[in-house]
């Protein structure tokens, strides 16, 4: 019985080390070098190519090496009856409830624009907003977290999600209506959606038409639930005021992709929160144990709802 790792273009060596040093006896493989098919039992796996689950006869569960699933059940050759686990992880959480945080205190304190004043040395204060409203789009994992941090700097948080949450110190809301009329009182609205069926190209121009004019968009969620040439148009009519975007529905996002020299769109690489490859070690491993032992895994995904 052996665990593989299958994650194409990215280093895996820390993970490597990590499992190897919490159990010395792990038959460990790493893709392409994957040995018998046969006694693959366990693939942790980042954006595999599509179909090469199905080589391994014996596979019973498949991790995600990261929060989201959706790279795993765009694949339409996944085997059927091999359950699917994710990464629940308190780093990812963190690092993600950081990220949102900067994107939204650093634009509502002008962060990047006296940075370019200051390269002209030019003094130039002016007032910033005494408050500022942020909707956060999904209230999982990850969004909760980002929701109360934002919270605790005296913003006023409303979160948005499928099923109704209650949060301290956040108006919890579900379905479109009560979506739209929180959004036309909204300065920010970040994404912290998995992609499924239902969220995908959520980030529209029907939903920037219900946002308040000059409102500021983040997108962490994945780059499909954009909607690329309709910010475009929503940044070039002053519908809103500027976008922070972490996930492209190409990655790398290519050289001339417009988004790049947009003066109202700052860029990240895909890097809101980075799975820890030590931190996740132990929990790799217990779902590897338990898939072999046949004992219920833990942060399954719910393959019907795709998250
Ligand atoms: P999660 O725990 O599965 O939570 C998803 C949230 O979205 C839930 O609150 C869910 O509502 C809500 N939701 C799902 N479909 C919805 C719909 N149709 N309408 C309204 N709300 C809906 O996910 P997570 O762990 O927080 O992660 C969220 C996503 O973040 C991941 O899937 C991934 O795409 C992205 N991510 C990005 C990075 C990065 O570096 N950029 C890193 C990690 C993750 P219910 O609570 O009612 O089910
Ligand atoms: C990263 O995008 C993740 O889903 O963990």
């Amino acid at each position: 019985m052996a665990l593989l790792i299958l994650m194409p273009n990215r280093d895996s060596s820390e993970l490597e080390g990590a499992l190897r040093r919490c159990e010395p006896q792990l038959d460990l493989r790493v893709w392409p070098q994957c040995g018998d098919p046969a006694d693959i039992v366990f693939v942790v796996s980042w954006n595999h190519p599509p179909g090469e689950l199905r080589r391994f006869p014996s596979l019973r569960a498949v991790a995600s090496f990261g929060a989201g699933v959706d790279h795993m059940l765009g694949d339409h050759d996944f085997p059927c009856g091999v359950e699917v686990v994710r990464m629940i992880d308190d780093d990812l959480v963190r690092d993600m409830a950081e990220y949102v945080c900067c994107a939204v205190l650093s634009h509502r304190r002008s962060w990047l624009h006296y940075h370019d004043l200051a390269r002209e040395r030019r003094w130039r204060p002016s007032p910033y907003p005494r408050s500022s409203r942020v909707v956060v789009l999904g209230l999982g994992r990850l969004g909760r977290v980002a929701a109360r941090r934002l919270h605790s700097f005296g913003l006023d948080v409303i979160g948005w999600s499928r099923s109704l949450k209650s949060i301290e110190g956040i108006k919890c809301i579900q379905g479109r209506p009560a979506l739209e009329s929180a959004l036309a009182g909204a300065d920010y609205v970040a994404c912290l959606l998995p992609l499924t069926p239902e969220t995908e190209g959520i980030l529209d121009a029907s939903l920037f038409a219900c946002m308040k004019p000059g409102a500021y968009l983040i997108n962490v969620g994945r780059g499909r639930h954009l909607i690329e040439a309709d910010l475009l148009a929503a940044l070039d009519q002053a519908r809103l005021g500027g976008a922070c975007l972490d996930v492209f529905v190409t990655e790398p996002l290519p050289a001339d992709h417009p988004f790049w020299n947009h003066p109202r769109i700052t860029i990240t690489p895909h890097v809101a929160s980075l799975t820890n490859q030590e931190s996740v070690a132990a929990q790799i491993l217990d779902s590897y144990r338990r898939a072999v032992e046949g004992r219920p895994l833990l942060n399954r995904v719910d393959l019907e709802r795709g998250y």
